[in-house]
């Protein structure tokens, strides 16, 4: 148990020194999604489950009300706010995560105690796995288990995700930090984004490997683009709630009342719409196929998910787009798809472990070749979410 989390014990000890009180250590893990993009903020479905890169955090109690934070990717540098003060945000941005936790936990009327921690990032930033996620939750454990408090994990990922709102500026939904906070080792998640209810389904490592790849492109959500789907999202659920006042999300739309908006929506509007239903569809089919073990199944609707984000959803790259589609050139692989919010960041693949080896060799090939970049590969089983591991 000691190995992985030696390290950063031992960097706590080199910026906060060595003093008696007891030191915590957190584990978050990042998240990738299977299927069911840009769904959570429709009240749709999700099918994502939390993976091995994770944020691990070192942290001590403090006698005062300051919390003090340091990070192994901004080395030298140390944040320091008041927990008797408002929580605002501020530099540098990458302390406004620890701070919109903080924040959210004293709002929730919990009695935090002053923290020294530092993070230490297994997880590429900018790369769709949830690094953000990883580390709002990795927060509230912390300050959670400082001040000797426990909260669900529903509630933590709700605060979390309101943290990312107030002080990252991401509208994000609610997949990553529920991912991140209630994964179960060995199984993907279906989370109904509306009730927030989660079933569980087995994913057995005999039968199947989960590869992401990094295009090391690097995605930025708070550009705007991802809050300009949001309001096209909404744009349409006006459109079918003056039709029918029940609608209050996408997720009250079939597939044919899109198909009946075409010419009266704007045609950007009415692409989004028909990405957004026919993926919450795509999802629970998903998830039945999966339960089912038939894998060619949910392979190909890994596929249409892709095409639809590509051409529907317009959040792809070229890098994506050639990656998912060399991984399924290779036998064995089920299906391939961008995952997460998109402009950059990964492809899954969903791969019979024979198929892990020349899926690798292929695309460390191919897409040097033709990108004039090294993507980086990792191989995850599902995890279990974020916990203090002592
Ligand atoms: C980002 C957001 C999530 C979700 C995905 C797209 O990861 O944080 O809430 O919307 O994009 O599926």
């Amino acid at each position: 148990m000691d190995s992985p989390y030696h390290a950063v014990r031992e960097k706590f000890r080199a910026v906060f020194g060595d003093e008696p009180a007891r030191l915590r250590i957190i584990r978050a893990p990042g998240r990738v999604n299977l299927i069911g993009e840009h769904t959570d903020y429709n009240d749709g479905f999700v099918l994502p489950m939390a993976i091995e890169p994770e944020v691990r955090v070192a942290c001590r109690a403090r006698k005062d009300d300051k919390v003090r934070i340091s990070s192994t990717a901004f080395a030298g540098q140390i944040v320091e706010f008041s927990l008797q003060q408002t929580i605002e945000r501020a530099e540098p941005k990458w302390a406004n995560y620890m701070r919109g936790v903080a924040a959210g936990l004293i709002g929730a009327g919990i009695p935090l105690v002053g923290m020294d921690a530092i993070y230490d990032n297994t997880l590429p930033v900018g790369g769709g796995l949830s690094s953000s996620a990883a580390i709002e939750v990795a927060t509230a454990h912390s300050l959670l288990a400082l001040s000797g408090n426990t909260m669900d994990v529903g509630r933590i990922a709700l605060l979390c995700q309101k943290a990312e709102h107030e002080y990252a500026l991401v509208p994000s939904g609610i997949m990553d930090q529920t991912a991140v906070a209630a994964g179960k080792a060995g199984h993907a998640m279906l989370l109904d984004c509306r009730s927030l209810a989660k079933q569980f389904i087995p994913i057995d490592s005999r039968d199947l490997q989960i590869v992401i790849v990094n295009s090391m492109v690097h995605h930025e959500l708070s550009g705007g683009e991802y809050a300009k789907r949001r309001r096209q999202c909404e744009e349409g659920v006006a459109y079918f709630h003056r039709i029918n006042p029940s609608v209050v999300a996408l997720r009250d739309v079939t597939q044919a009342q899109v198909q009946e908006a075409e010419g009266k929506l704007s045609p950007i509007v009415f692409k989004r719409c028909r990405h957004v239903v026919s993926e919450i569809a795509r999802t629970t089919a998903a998830a039945q196929k999966l339960t089912a073990k038939f894998y060619e199944e949910v392979g190909d609707l890994m596929v249409q998910s892709h095409q639809s984000l590509r051409d529907d959803y317009e959040v792809s790259i070229p890098e994506l787009d050639f990656l998912a589609e060399q991984a399924m050139t290779i036998k064995g692989v089920y299906g391939a798809r961008m995952t997460g919010g998109g402009f950059g960041g990964c492809i899954i693949a969903m791969t019979q472990p024979r198929a892990v080896e020349p899926l690798i060799e292929h695309l460390s090939k191919v897409y040097p070749e033709k990108f004039n970049r090294k993507p980086t590969i990792v191989v995850t089983t599902a995890t279990a979410g974020a916990s203090v591991v002592e």
